[in-house]
């Protein structure tokens, strides 16, 4: 496995491979690697010949109240976990390597950016957009993968990726979880043990929900008051937000009709290290 933080370091070798005819795989994270993100490493090594990661955590896509300075860094522990799952390059850039002095120009998505995800985080998928299309201009890959945990942003993507003409195909791969239901992220290590045990409520009321949807006719209205009831009844969470959706625009649905996506994200009310911070789950139905 080779790892550089410069640009040209990984333009150099993925000419190399590009002559020899290989496809090119590429998994962008933001470190703190788990199972969820290893799944996307391993679907890319399957699809394509070579597979390369990076690892950044980029100030554009955090508000100024959030989490950056505090995000996980482990670095040492993600190149060896790479390793293992036979990345073939680790594109680990400094901050002024992607953002350099004077920079300015930045992707602004469209209306798919604006609800949910987008009204609690404004311009957060400005910064993702933008730093996804520098990644991709720069790794220049056959393939792209994406977690479906954050199904937004998936969409954002897959909308920037036609909308711009970008020569690569984006993926999408279910949500990895621990066995009580909680979907593995990076941010779960702030998890105290209370909070910890009621977290996996956000995938059983999701669960529940589909349950009630496909016996037949429920009002959404329903839905997400009992979904909220739960989630609140422990006590450490407070609901941001349950939508039924349209699974391409994100719209809300007026009936739960399938097909459709159920977003939910709730802030941990706990005092300790998880307090105010964000978790996100969804559900996707399909016909
Ligand atoms: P990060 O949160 O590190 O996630 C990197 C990728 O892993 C994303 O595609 C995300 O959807 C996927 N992922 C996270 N948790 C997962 C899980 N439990 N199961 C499956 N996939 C999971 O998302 C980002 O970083 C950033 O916004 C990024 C796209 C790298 C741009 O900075």
């Amino acid at each position: 496995m080779r790892k550089t933080a410069t640009i040209s370091g990984v333009r150099r070798i993925v000419r190399q491979w590009k002559k020899a005819g290989k496809r090119v795989g590429f998994v962008p994270t933001m470190g703190a690697l788990h199972e969820g993100h290893l799944s996307l490493i391993r679907h890319s090594r399957t699809v394509t010949d070579h597979t390369v990661v990076s690892i950044f955590v980029n100030p554009t896509q955090f508000g100024p109240g959030e989490d950056f300075k505090a995000y996980p860094r482990t670095l040492t522990r993600d190149l060896a976990l790479c390793r293992s799952e036979g990345a073939d390059l680790v594109f680990v850039p400094r901050t002024p390597t992607m953002y350099p002095e004077g920079e300015q120009t930045r992707i602004h998505v469209g209306s798919l950016g604006d609800p949910w995800e987008g009204r609690v985080r404004p311009g957060h998928f400005d910064g993702v957009a933008t730093v996804v299309l520098k990644l991709f201009e720069i790794v220049s890959p056959d393939v792209a993968v994406f977690g479906q945990k954050d199904f937004q942003q998936a969409a954002i993507l897959l909308q920037m990726v036609r909308d711009l003409n970008l020569p690569v195909k984006l993926l999408v791969r279910p949500t990895v979880r621990e066995p009580d239901g909680l979907a593995l992220s990076s941010r779960n290590v702030y998890l105290d043990n209370l909070s910890r045990q009621e977290a996996p409520v956000l995938y059983r009321v999701l669960k529940w929900a589909r349950g009630r949807i496909r016996n037949g006719r429920v009002s959404t209205a329903f839905l997400e008051r009992r979904m909220r009831t739960e989630v609140e009844s422990g006590g450490g969470f407070t609901v941001d937000y349950v939508a039924f959706c349209d699974p391409n625009t994100l719209e809300s649905k007026a009936t739960p009709i399938p097909p459709l996506v159920i977003l939910i994200a709730a802030t941990c009310r706990r005092p300790g290290p998880a307090k105010g911070r964000r978790f996100i789950d969804n559900l996707l139905i399909r016909n």
